[in-house]
């Protein structure tokens, strides 16, 4: 079985963390959030993964190279961004023959794949999509299901109030190879926009409910949610080679700490809590819900909650960063500021003074 990963888009939402790696490469616990979705693939029986890649992509194929977890992995590379449903197109020569699966490659799930497959070709449709129950549904593709599990309305991003109901897109397809007449060549296509609704009224697109776990990464709130999702996976505390934790430290789990990492005295970290390799973390500190990219290092006495430090960023002492915020890599923090909910630092940018609303800093 093949599938190809659409993993090219530019992570508008989580700039700047996003402007210097592939959202696909950012950190969940010891692994970047990619290789989670590869080891579920491996493990439902897809032998090759067809990477459907643009921005960033030489960071993707340096980091996954030509194999991992016995899985082949293919490149197909954009001249410039076909979409969602343009990079499936473009593979078609890499895809033919049986039915395949697409992943959005921002999507965190343990979904059974088998299953799904199963469950296609069973319904004998052109299209089945993995749909996953949600609370605001006007934020993804939202469908309306019949009783024999037929899709009859597909609509992406619902406005608010007329949504066709909480069952939305997953992000997880299987397609067959029929598909490809649906799609035009040479340009970007909208899968969701221009394929999707074109199926439903023809009457052959299917939908396969389940219930397990599901996040996608688009917002700083949804990788902080794939955080907690993987870290409760440990079961515990996770840590690294050579972490050093000191014997007056609490670490509440699920929480991982990285190889060569230093927890100081009297801090509390986790629950919830990735924190990279080489992170430094000083005396008193609290940091909960959060995730602490390689090489950031926090003063003593400072706190971050739900938040995001970048690599090599750095706070120095009393330093506050609150709900939301992501700090940008190898910026510099300055004692005693508060940055409040909400707010990104640019790379590199040296903060003196508190940010107390919701703001970009450049
Ligand atoms: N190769 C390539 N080229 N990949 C792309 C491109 C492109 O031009 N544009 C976007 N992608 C990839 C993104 O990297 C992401 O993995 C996936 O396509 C979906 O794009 P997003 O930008 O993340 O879309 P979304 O989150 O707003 O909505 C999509 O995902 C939801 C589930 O998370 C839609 O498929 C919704 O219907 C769905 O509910
Ligand atoms: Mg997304």
């Amino acid at each position: 079985m093949k599938a190809l990963v659409l993993a090219g888009g530019f992570g508008t939402r989580l700039r700047p963390l996003s402007c210097t790696r592939p959202k696909m490469l950012f950190p969940i616990g010891d692994q970047p959030m990619m290789d989670w979705m590869l080891k579920n693939l491996s493990q439902g029986g897809v032998d090759t993964v067809v990477m459907a890649v643009n921005y960033m992509a030489e960071a993707l194929v340096r980091y996954l190279g030509p194999t991992k977890y016995d899985l082949g992995i293919i490149y197909s590379r954009e001249q410039r961004p076909l979409g969602t449903g343009g990079p499936i197109k473009k593979a078609r020569d890499l895809l033919n023959g049986e039915p395949f699966l697409v992943l959005n490659g921002d999507v965190i799930s343990d979904i059974d794949v088998r299953r799904l497959i199963e469950y296609h070709k069973a319904k004998g449709g052109l299209a089945t999509v993995a749909l996953t129950p949600v609370s605001d549904p006007s934020r993804f593709g939202a469908v309306e299901l019949d009783w024999e599990g037929r899709i009859t309305r597909f609509v992406e991003k619902p406005e608010k109030g007329k949504e066709p109901s909480n069952l939305i897109n997953a992000g997880i397809y299987v397609l067959d190879p029929k598909i490809f007449d649906y799609i035009p060549d040479g340009r970007a296509v909208s899968i969701e926009r221009e394929v999707f609704p074109l199926l439903a009224n023809e009457r052959k697109l299917f939908g396969f409910e389940f219930h397990g776990l599901w996040t996608d990464m688009g917002t700083p709130d949804d990788y902080l949610k794939a955080n907690q999702i993987i870290l409760s996976k440990y079961e515990g505390v996770k840590m690294g080679e050579g972490a050093k934790v000191d014997p007056s430290a609490k670490i509440m789990a699920p929480c991982y700490i990285g190889p060569g990492a230093e927890i100081g005295a009297d801090s509390l970290i986790g629950p919830n809590t990735t924190i990279c390799d080489h992170v430094l973390i000083g005396k008193g500190c609290r940091i909960e819900n959060s995730i602490l990219f390689p090489g950031a290092a926090v003063g003593d006495y400072s706190s971050v909650k739900n938040a995001i430090l970048g690599e090599n960023a750095i706070l120095e002492r009393w330093v506050k960063v609150e709900s939301g915020s992501l700090i940008g890599d190898y910026s510099m923090i300055h004692d005693g500021v508060t940055i409040t909910d909400g707010v990104s630092i640019c790379p590199s940018k040296e903060v003196t003074e508190s940010i107390l609303e919701r703001r970009q800093i450049m």
